[in-house]
């Protein structure tokens, strides 16, 4: 006999105030590290409440991936996210839903798949030395390098080139980069999104005219993109038949008869890719390189598989990326300690039951990524970081990474929506850890307190303030 389901309602979670519930005890910045807390007390389900907004909070990995599968009938982003993208001009196939994301999968997939990465490969080479060019000058300089905003220049000129054949250089530019402007407009989405109460719309408010000002000069750039690519397309008409990039392949679409597709999603899209390809990479280098510096054996041992492969090379060959298994390994323990989405919220698109437990259409689920990653049930010493783990070598010391690992660890999310830029993130990352090792000798990585990094949530997770230093490898 099946067990009786259960609602939402009778499953334990913290106690709230009338009205706001549990919204004075989260800032959006924290959200990620409360939610944890909460699952430490209340276990792998729970529930609270944001303002008018019922949240299920769910850790346990197959639960999760059950709703990240069954998507987009079961669930979908959320209706708020995909409002507020939309008005903020990132309408593309991370917010949408239903039909509308369902035209936009197989187009953006194609523009990322593992053919038009390795095509891509030369530009990546030429956007990673201009990269190493910059650190050069740092460390000739005895400068310290503000991380996260250099990783950012170089992973928003990386995807510009790949997702719109663009070479727009914002590594080697002192000017206003595109890089400033998202960075001021992603935590203002975030804030909206998460945000208890409805927004109230004051545009003479100093925050929101400043928003409105980035937002616009993002607009700008949008549209420089997508003129750059129709001048293409009508300077070399057979490339509509054989698009070489993703830009492309959204405008033959959208001009093609029927396609449902509209200016506006094209746009959104471009500063989807954008949004989507910074951070998240960005964000993932830097949690490693501090990691790394952590951990010195571990480095080391990076350093010398980059070196012993690359000799006197300072950029590795696609066949030696493929090489990199210990760096590869460095990325997947990074990703399982410091995801940089620990959560991913979803919207019930009709009513379900998870785990056992009844979901009405329309109500929130909040997954919780990181706790099943880091609990002993699946990974032996689960909180400490341990690259062998995830090559033959952990199998001798007795931490090898279960077989169900990659089931247990979803870095990239699950499903219909798995993250389609996970081949460029991965072959990024490992070409600037093998340029950052080949090159250069890592002084030290700040904090801005000298502690530990701390964590903040910005639609992906951060380190805070991480300072590199860098001499040149002697
Ligand atoms: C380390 C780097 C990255 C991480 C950890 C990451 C992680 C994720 C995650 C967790 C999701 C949500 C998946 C889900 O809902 O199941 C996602 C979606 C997405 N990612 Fe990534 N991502 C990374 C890099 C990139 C890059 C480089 C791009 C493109 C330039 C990209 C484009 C996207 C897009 C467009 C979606 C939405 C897919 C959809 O909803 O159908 N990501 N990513």
């Amino acid at each position: 006999m099946n067990a009786p389901l259960c609602e939402i309602a009778e499953l334990p979670g913290p106690p709230g105030l009338p009205v706001l519930g549990n919204a004075l005890q989260v800032s959006p910045v924290r959200l990620h590290t409360v939610a944890e807390k909460w699952r430490a007390q209340y276990g792998d389900f729970f529930r609270f409440r944001l303002g008018s907004r019922r949240f299920l909070a769910i850790a346990d990995a197959e639960a999760i991936a059950s709703v990240l599968r069954d998507r987009p009938e079961g669930f979908q982003r959320t209706e708020r996210l995909e409002r507020i993208s939309r008005e903020m001009g990132f309408g593309g196939l991370f917010s949408s839903n239903g039909a509308h994301w369902k035209r936009q999968r197989p187009m953006v997939m194609a523009g990322f798949d593992p053919a038009h990465i390795k095509a891509y490969f030369p530009t990546l080479v030429k956007v990673t030395e201009r990269f190493a060019r910059r650190w050069v000058r740092a460390a000739e300089a005895g400068r310290e390098i503000e991380l996260q905003s250099d990783l950012m220049r170089y992973t928003v000129d990386v995807t510009a080139g790949l997702a719109f054949g663009a070479d727009i250089n914002t590594i080697e530019s002192d000017r206003e980069v595109i890089q400033q402007h998202l960075d001021k407009v992603l935590p203002a989405l975030f804030k909206r999104v998460l945000s208890p109460f409805p927004e109230l719309k004051l545009p003479f408010l100093p925050a929101r005219r400043e928003r409105a000002r980035h937002l616009e000069a993002l607009r700008v750039a949008v549209e420089g993109f997508i003129a750059q690519a129709r001048a293409r397309l009508e300077a070399n008409p057979t490339l509509r038949a054989d698009p070489q990039n993703l830009i492309e392949a959204m405008i033959v679409a959208r001009d093609s008869e029927g396609s449902g597709l509209t200016d506006e999603d094209v746009a959104g899209n471009v500063l989807t890719m954008l949004l989507a390809g910074e951070d998240t990479t960005a964000n993932t280098l830097a949690w490693m390189i501090y990691l790394l510096s952590r951990h010195p054996e571990a480095a080391r041992r990076a350093t010398e598989e980059v070196r012993g492969l690359l000799g006197e090379a300072r950029l590795p060959t696609l066949e030696q990326i493929g090489k990199l298994a210990y760096v590869d390994a460095c990325m997947n323990e990074t990703m399982r300690l410091k995801p940089v989405a620990p959560i991913i919220v979803n919207q019930a698109a009709r009513d379900s039951v998870v785990a056992g437990i009844r979901v009405p259409k329309g109500h929130l689920v909040l997954l919780l990524m990181r706790p099943a990653p880091t609990d002993e049930r699946h990974f032996r010493d689960a909180a400490a970081f341990h690259p062998e783990r995830w090559l033959e070598a952990g199998k001798e010391s007795g931490i090898a990474a279960p077989s169900s690992a990659k089931r247990v660890a979803m870095p990239f999310g699950a499903g219909p929506r798995l993250c389609p830029g996970r081949y460029l993130a991965m072959q990024e990352m490992k070409m600037v850890m093998a340029m950052l090792f080949a090159g250069f000798d890592v002084a030290s990585v700040e904090t801005p307190d000298g502690g530990e990094a701390r964590e903040a949530l910005h639609l992906t997770m951060a380190p805070v303030g991480l300072r590199l230093k860098l001499s040149r490898r002697k």
